[in-house]
């Protein structure tokens, strides 16, 4: 009978942050927002799936007040041409005259970001910032802005802490590099 568990030998991968770590920077990220916010009464507004546990860190390690929503980002297409983005839930309140922190677990390219925000100044926040995990600058071909980046990574695909793998492994509580994929 195959095991109940995640099958992790699918893929090959190292460690490359351990939870301890991962919480540590969480933590120093959550009091420079409440400092930088002080007063303030921001909106964390999370990129759904992959924010998911750096969300749920994060908004502990946040010590201001401030709200939480969510939106749904999804690409259809190949990794070659991305094609359309689609956006799907979004805020329930009112941005405008907020202060939005767009909360993602990796900027890659920066299109999902980019898209994002460009659809937020619509509705006219009082500011808008990025706080990603994962930053991976050399993949960067849409212009965008971080203001706080947990860790600057290269050009490898990362697994676990919400991120995934064809779905796979958002639930692994470390983050991986991963080495091989087979079936991709
Ligand atoms: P973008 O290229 O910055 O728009 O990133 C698109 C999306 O690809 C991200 O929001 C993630 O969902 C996903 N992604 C990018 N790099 C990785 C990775 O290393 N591991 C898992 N998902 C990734
Ligand atoms: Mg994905």
């Amino acid at each position: 009978m195959k095991s109940k568990h995640i099958d992790l030998t699918v893929q090959s991968f190292e460690l490359l942050f351990p939870q301890d770590r991962i919480q540590q920077r969480i933590r120093e990220m959550g009091r420079r927002i409440s400092d930088d916010y002080f007063g303030k009464r921001p909106v964390l507004l999370g990129v759904l799936k992959g924010c998911v546990v750096f969300m749920a860190d994060l908004m502990r390690a946040v010590t201001i007040p401030a709200e939480v929503e969510f939106i749904a980002a999804r690409s259809y297409g190949s990794k070659v041409d991305p094609g359309q983005l689609i956006l799907s839930g979004g805020p329930s309140t009112s941005l405008k005259g907020r202060h939005v922190l767009l909360v993602e677990a990796v900027v890659d390219t920066g299109r999902t970001a980019h898209s994002i925000l460009e659809w937020l100044k619509s509705m006219e926040p009082a500011s808008l910032e990025i706080v990603t995990l994962l930053n991976k600058k050399g993949r960067r071909e849409f212009d965008v802005s971080i203001k706080y980046a947990g860790f600057e990574i290269g050009n490898d695909f990362v697994i676990g802490y919400g991120l995934d793998h064809d779905q796979l492994y958002r639930n692994l509580p470390f983050i991986g590099k991963v080495i091989d994929t087979f079936g991709r």
